[in-house]
């Protein structure tokens, strides 16, 4: 049981500020910092003191997720990503545990592997792998289509990263499975053209996410919570519809993930599911049906930059947990600021493209002012 209980004397009058229990983990309240990159490691993926620095700023939230930490060289998708390929990764990403415990928050690391969303400059020169010689972007190296081989070999990078990440001092490991990164490009038939065991029919395209929860929690998941971002449904022709992505979701449950973090899969956010004017984002209606679906805690992302937002999703039943992203970076007390534990006024993000193209969060023009 990790000890993160020691709440301060605060009176509890918000849904967000009540802790959440799951399975043996202690979350002391409901506001998560979701992964975010800032591509500010050095070129062999050792963790910089700029990243130190970054993640112990942020005040009062219940769990950090570090940024997408990719777990094999060739799945690496920029010059500057933080590695846990290699055991000369450890002592940074112990350092960085470390400082999140500091600021009494479960400590979370994505672990990530591009499959063929990346180039051969991001990948120490191996060829990028995927699971079809597919690729959405015409900038980036068309993939090898992965044999047996190459599937066993990454899902025991995965294992091996999370060992890592468990000997750090991590409580949480976060599986990558969105954005059209390696397990989303199984997912989506947009991607996968398989015709193995691994491609085809839903079950056969869930197969590489589904072994790799089991392995990842029979390696690590007595001591670490072991749950998975999921890309819920894609945005693009013929790719993982939201029917599909409900089962995959259930299926990804029974397998073991103990917590869902729900976002979009290949092409981002599913656009079908926006109305103009609706209260939430297409990504926190994914998280919203995904939760009516599955018994585990599920984590709802996307727009959220008042703390009364993240209040209302959590009263409306929508998710159990609320991740606020381009908003922490903006003020990393918005938590404290937010729920009257720190009496200044939170400077508010200002939804420029800024961050969303994963510029430096010090350019941020609301943290500049403030
Ligand atoms: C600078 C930046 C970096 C991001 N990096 C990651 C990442 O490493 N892994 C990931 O799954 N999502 C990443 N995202 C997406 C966020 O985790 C989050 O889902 C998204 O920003 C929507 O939440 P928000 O509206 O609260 O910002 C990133 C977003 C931003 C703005």
């Amino acid at each position: 049981m990790i000890s993160l209980c020691e709440e301060r004397k605060i009176v509890i009058t918000s849904k967000i500020l009540t802790p959440l229990t799951v399975d043996k983990w202690l979350i002391r309240n409901r506001l998560v910092v979701p992964p975010m990159v800032t591509w500010a490691a050095s070129p062999e993926g050792l963790v910089s003191d700029y990243q130190l620095q970054h993640y112990g700023s942020f005040r009062d939230v219940g769990m950090i997720v570090v940024e997408a930490t990719t777990v094999s060289p060739e799945g690496r998708l920029s010059p500057r990503q933080i590695g846990a390929f290699d055991d000369r990764h450890l002592p940074g990403l112990r350092r960085l545990a470390a400082t999140i415990h500091e600021q009494e928050a479960l400590a979370a690391i994505q672990l990530h592997h591009a499959g063929g969303h990346t180039s051969l400059e991001n990948t120490y020169g191996l060829p990028p792998v995927a699971p079809s010689a597919v690729t959405r972007h015409p900038s980036q190296t068309v993939p090898r289509a992965m044999e047996k081989a190459d599937i066993e070999r990454i899902q025991a990078d995965f294992v091996a990263a999370a060992r890592r990440a468990r000997e750090a001092g991590f409580d949480a490991i976060e599986l990558h499975g969105a954005h059209g990164y390696l397990l989303s490009q199984f997912f989506s038939p947009a991607m996968n053209h398989r015709e193995d065991e691994y491609g085809g029919s839903l079950e056969n395209r869930a197969r590489f996410a589904l072994e790799l929860v089991r392995q990842v929690n029979a390696a690590v998941g007595k001591d670490c919570l072991v749950y998975v971002r999921f890309g819920a449904a894609d945005n693009v022709e013929n790719g993982l519809s939201l029917q599909e992505g409900l089962q995959i979701a259930k299926w990804l449950a029974e397998a073991g993930a103990k917590m869902l973090h729900i976002s979009g899969g290949v092409g981002g956010a599913p656009l079908t599911q926006f109305a103009e004017g609706d209260t939430w984002s297409p990504t926190m209606r994914l998280a919203a049906q995904v939760k009516r679906v599955v018994d585990v805690p599920v984590i709802g992302v996307g727009g959220i930059v008042q703390p009364d937002q993240a209040e209302a999703a959590l009263n409306a039943g929508l998710v159990d947990m609320v991740a606020v992203g381009k908003a922490m970076l903006a003020d990393p007390q918005w938590a404290s600021k937010g729920f009257g534990l720190n009496p200044q006024p939170i400077n508010v993000c200002q939804k420029c493209p800024r961050c969303g193209h994963y510029k430096h969060p010090f350019t941020c023009p609301a943290r500049m002012r403030g």
